[in-house]
């Protein structure tokens, strides 16, 4: 596949899990990344490993940005245009939750996660909307299975993947008459360090993830490449007729007709 050649994509959290994950699987393609998140030596590990599959240095632009942040934000778009001078694909990847179901909840929680898993998706497509234009790009919003089939120890994060859903809906709307693509990718369970940042303990977790294998048709729980995949699939020109999708990876966890 050679249509991400050159093309410049942005990947928000992009020093760990999934967003690492993007990156690498993307770079013997041979895109522009620009790796955005809060840990620079995170970031600048994806860096490393997308050098090792062979994609150059200066191809490669990390932006240390805290995603709750307009002015941040608003950096990153700058800096992108005034290195690659383009902007092709955003893949709104950033995202996190705390452990509290609706009674429990903190509102400075609540805030929190609907600011950096729904506001920062809109703000950072906003301002990404003309140069997609200009290129007839496109955009993958991270969600999850749980907008779709809610957990109730997780309430406001299941809510803000939800309301990310419909902007994605909204967004693939507003924006397709330009040749802009916008699609959604609901991982399942897959393993990376959400949890435990989440709050869940690990006798916790690990009756979790064995729940998840036994109720799962692929009786595994999913890698970040698997999430990847579908993430290179939907930037490419492969999925060139493919928009206001949310599209489950989750090996079947909560199809209906197995759950
Ligand atoms: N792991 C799963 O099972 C799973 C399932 C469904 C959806 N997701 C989604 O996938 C995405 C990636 O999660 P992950 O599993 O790789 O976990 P992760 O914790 O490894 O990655 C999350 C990334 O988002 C970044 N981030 C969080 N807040 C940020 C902020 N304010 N500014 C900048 N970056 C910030 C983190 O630093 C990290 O790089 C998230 O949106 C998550 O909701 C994960």
């Amino acid at each position: 596949m050679t249509s991400l050649e050159g093309k410049v994509i942005i990947i928000t959290g992009a020093s760990s899990g999934i967003g690492q994950g993007i990156a690498v699987h993307v770079a013997p393609y041979k895109p522009k990344l620009v790796l955005a998140a809060r840990n620079i030596t995170g970031l600048q590990a994806t860096s490393l490993q997308c050098e090792k599959l062979g994609l150059v240095a200066k191809n490669i632009l990390t932006v240390q940005c805290d995603v709750s942040k307009d002015d941040n934000l608003e950096n990153l778009v700058d800096t992108t245009i005034k290195t690659f001078g383009s902007i092709y694909g955003l893949v709104n990847n950033a995202g996190y939750s705390t452990k509290a179901n609706i009674e429990e909840t903190d509102m400075k929680d609540y805030d929190g996660i609907m600011r950096v898993n729904l506001r920062a998706p809109f703000y950072l497509s906003k301002l990404c909307i003309p140069h997609l234009k200009n290129s007839k790009g496109c955009v993958v919003n991270m969600s999850s299975m749980v907008s779709k089939k809610g957990v109730p120890d997780i309430a406001t994060y299941c809510l803000s993947k939800a309301a990310l859903d419909h902007f994605t809906h909204l967004l693939a709307a507003e924006i397709g008459p330009s040749g802009v693509r916008v699609n959604s990718v609901s991982p399942g369970h897959i393993s990376t360090e959400i949890f435990k940042k989440t709050g869940f303990s690990d006798e916790e977790l690990t009756k979790k993830e064995a729940m998840i294998q036994e109720i799962t048709p692929l009786r595994r729980l999913g890698q970040p490449e698997d999430v990847a995949k579908l993430v290179k699939f939907l930037l490419s020109d492969e999925a060139s007729y493919i928009t206001g999708e949310t599209i489950l990876v989750d090996g079947g966890t909560i199809n209906p007709v197995f759950s």
